[in-house]
């Protein structure tokens, strides 16, 4: 029996950090046992908010970094499927007939878009930026996922793909499978700053890239109960961004227990405490650095992987566009397969003599 498809993705204006990984990575490595997995670098999405020359310029590296944050993390390049969004004709020709499909006030009331336009200091929401969901939606649908594995903050994201997939099936026909949200464990990861999330442009990350050296100063650094100015005086551990991350990454449970039974008590200095974390952040990091080094020693390995990506979920795009239109009964496309024609992707003969 085939397996069931998964679709997920990352927009490259960043390399990935552990937010990522706990919000999302960690899962997908598991997921690779039970789905197909399609992984994309939406670059087309990235577009909504990085406009400018020198931005696109920068995702071509910041794709590569991520797909070796991929490998690093243990996805497997000849299980999974990596591309590139904007190799992908079929994302743009499907996200056009979703458009029609959701209306501009259920759009415009996801408060994530203005949070998106707002960080990068835009004064007036882009149209492309409106579309985000349906872009997304149409990333989802094309090699027609079941399951979308994403951190809280895509989560409304997908329920607006899934509304749009069964609006689809509605009107056109049972072409599409309603594609379920899968939500990490861990809730969005506070930064190292303990102000917000963590995040690419923020200063507050700890990415998956680091060497051991520059995480351990990244620690050190980290906010800590605001109101302890002395090691003697009892500490706040709940909401204390060390020891969430302590929670989250530190396996040795005795340890992280005996450390805030001793901070409460004020016998324990916040540098121990940030000692510890940094060697089990380490540690945790280790196996991703070891996997690292080796994808990059072999050159071209990355470009390979890419292009063989795209050649796999082009077949199953254009599958999914025929599909769509035969559904839809679209007369463009139907006119072109009835001289058997294609819609896209090969230069067309010459029919009549001119
Ligand atoms: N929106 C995701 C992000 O926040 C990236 C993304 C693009 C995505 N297409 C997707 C996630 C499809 C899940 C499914 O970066």
């Amino acid at each position: 029996m085939e397996r069931k498809r998964l679709l997920t993705g990352d927009r490259p204006t960043g390399k990935l950090h552990l937010g990522h990984y706990v919000g999302s990575l960690r899962n997908r490595v598991q997921l690779q046992e039970e789905y197909d997995c399609f992984f994309v670098l939406a670059d087309l999405h990235a577009l909504t908010t990085h406009q400018e020359k020198h931005q696109i310029a920068q995702m071509a590296q910041n794709i590569r970094d991520i797909v070796l944050d991929y490998l690093a993390v243990g996805i497997d390049p000849e299980r999974s499927t990596i591309f590139v969004q904007s190799a992908v004709p079929e994302t743009c020709e499907l996200n056009l007939i979703l458009e029609m499909l959701v209306s501009v006030p259920r759009l415009e009331r996801l408060p994530s878009l203005k949070d998106m336009a707002r960080d990068a200091h835009l004064e007036t929401m882009p149209f492309g930026l409106l579309g985000y969901p349906v872009l997304q939606a149409a990333d989802i649908l094309l090699p027609r996922a079941h399951l979308v594995p994403v951190g809280g903050d895509n989560e409304a994201h997908v329920e607006v793909a899934r509304e749009i997939a069964r609006r689809f099936n509605r009107l056109y026909g049972e072409v599409f499978p309603l594609p379920e949200i899968l939500l990490g464990q861990v809730p969005t990861l506070v930064g190292t700053d303990g102000q917000g999330k963590m995040g690419k442009s923020r200063g507050n990350s700890i990415y998956l890239s680091d060497d051991e050296e520059t995480v351990t100063r990244k620690v050190m650094a980290m906010v800590t109960d605001p109101q302890r100015v002395r090691a003697d005086i009892p500490g706040r551990v709940e909401g204390n961004p060390v020891f969430i991350y302590h929670d989250i990454f530190n396996p040795d449970r005795d340890e992280v227990n005996e450390l805030k039974e001793r901070y409460r008590q004020g016998k324990v200095g916040d540098v121990e405490v940030k000692r510890r974390l940094a060697r089990a952040l380490n540690h945790t990091l280790e196996p991703l650095r070891e996997r690292r080094a080796r994808f990059e020693a072999q050159p071209g390995f990355i470009e390979d992987l890419l292009i063989e990506g795209t050649r796999r979920v082009r077949i199953i795009a254009r599958d999914t566009m025929e599909r769509v239109y035969t559904a839809m009964g679209l007369y463009g496309p139907q006119l072109l397969r009835s001289y058997a024609l294609p819609l896209a992707g090969e230069r067309m003969p010459t029919v009549l003599g001119c």
